[in-house]
């Protein structure tokens, strides 16, 4: 049975950490859980990047990166589950899960000018879906600083890439492990020194460290800590 915490009121809540720390499925099953929309904000950040990467804007091209944010239009098709994005109208899909957009993604999301129009872009998705489960990096930080709930959530690099490797190989992908794990490390350094919307702990968030931990057990460690606090739940979820 699901539960949902009362009433038709605004909910937000913001799940924030690194990659690899499983935030994106989280976000989607705790949202299931409490009958609340999913926002996974990387895929902007993304969508952004593949198109830096189409237009074959030069990474250091600061202004280039800018105007091909501007150009793009994101939008979420909120029937699927999870919502899926759709740019200029079409579907994205697995594309903006590939490498070279790995690869590029930190170089387009530590553009001021990018985060800005990211920033404002989720802002209205939540003031059209004001119940909403957002992950990302700046999310509790940044975006939603008055969030009901803001989560951290956290792993060890190493666990981390192990991850990645395991999701690569199961959908086909070959993998290496210490191609994998440089990259992380890359990417977080990058995440967490940018002067915009760094990477970091949002005040007053709940960190939950999941390397030794199921995402089922993630799952149910968040909904058990909205619900404590959220009043006139009816139902266990499980
Ligand atoms: O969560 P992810 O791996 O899909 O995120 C892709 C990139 O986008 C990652 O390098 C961090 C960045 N990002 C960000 O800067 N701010 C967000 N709110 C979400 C993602």
């Amino acid at each position: 049975m699901n539960s949902r915490p009362s009433g038709n009121e605004r909910m937000v809540i913001t799940i924030d950490g690194p990659a690899g720390t499983g935030k994106t499925s989280v976000a989607h099953q705790l949202a299931e859980r409490l009958e609340l929309d999913s926002l996974d904000t990387g895929a902007m950040y993304r969508a952004v990047a593949l198109r830096t990467i189409i237009k074959q804007v030069d990474p250091s091209d600061v202004d280039g990166i800018a105007l091909a944010a501007r150009q793009i239009e994101l939008d979420f098709d909120w029937s699927s589950n999870p919502p899926a994005l759709l740019v200029d109208g079409v579907p994205v899909g697995q594309r903006i899960r590939e490498e070279d957009v790995d690869d590029r993604v930190s170089v387009v999301a530590g553009n001021p000018q990018v985060r800005g129009r990211m920033v404002r872009a989720q802002r209205s998705i939540a003031a059209k879906h004001p119940r909403l489960v957002t992950e990302g990096r700046d999310q509790g930080s940044v975006v939603f600083p008055d969030a009901q709930f803001r989560f951290y959530l956290d792993a060890s690099p190493e666990v981390r890439a192990n991850r990645r490797v395991l999701q690569s190989r199961s959908s086909g992908q070959s993998a290496d492990y210490d191609e994998v794990l440089r990259s992380i490390r890359n990417r977080d350094r990058r995440d967490e020194t940018r002067t915009d919307g760094p990477l970091k702990v949002p005040e007053g968030a709940t960190t939950l460290d999941t390397s030794e931990l199921s995402l089922e057990t993630v799952v149910d460690r968040l909904v058990e800590l909205v619900l404590a606090t959220s009043p006139g739940v009816t139902g266990v979820s499980g």
